[in-house]
């Protein structure tokens, strides 16, 4: 049987940090460190962005949530995972029984600026700016499951990496 709760993972809205904290959080819990997408990329050999174009969303989302089981199988890590991971309630489930779940909140303000040059993300083609908040709307207690949340915004990364350093101790008990 899989050990339960075993893995790190970080979900939130697409620029909330998820992948720069988790970076520089693997190492200071002594685990690897991988990400959903990046993951497929380097299977695919191309971009999110040109997945899209060809498959479409739909197929993403099996070819994501395929991915995530692929993850939690192996060995113990810090996972980080696309936006929209939370939109099926099966990836919500499996996530919180193989990890500690952590969501990165910002505010939509924040998010726009810190996404606006982005030309990788898909979902957020034409006006950046109603696109992230109509997605926000529509996300809105998707991310409410995770066993922690932090508000990034306005906040040094180092310390957001410690309050999560601090909490992983207190669940290796
Ligand atoms: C998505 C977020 C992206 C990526 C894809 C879809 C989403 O990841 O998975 O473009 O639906 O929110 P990031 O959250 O890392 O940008």
């Amino acid at each position: 049987m899989m050990v339960e709760k075993r893995h790190l993972i970080l979900i939130g809205f697409m620029g909330t940090g998820k992948t720069t904290v988790g970076k520089a959080l693997a190492p200071i819990l002594e685990l690897p460190w991988v990400d959903t997408d990046q993951s497929l990329v380097e299977q695919w050999g191309f971009s999110i962005a040109e997945y899209f174009q060809c498959y479409g969303e739909a197929s993403f989302r099996e070819a994501e949530t395929a991915k995530l089981k692929e993850l939690l199988q192996s060995t113990p890590s810090v996972i980080t995972t696309g936006g929209g991971i939370v939109l099926k309630r099966e990836n919500q489930d499996l996530m919180k029984k193989y990890g500690w779940v952590i969501h990165l909140h910002a505010d939509p303000e924040e998010i726009i600026r810190r996404v606006r040059n982005d030309l990788e993300r898909p979902l957020l083609k034409g006006d950046t700016r109603q696109k992230v908040l109509q997605l926000y709307e529509e996300r809105t207690g998707k991310y409410d499951f995770a066993d922690l949340t932090i508000d990034t915004t306005m906040r040094p990364i180092e310390e957001i990496v410690e309050q999560i350093h601090l909490f992983w101790n207190k669940k290796q008990v």
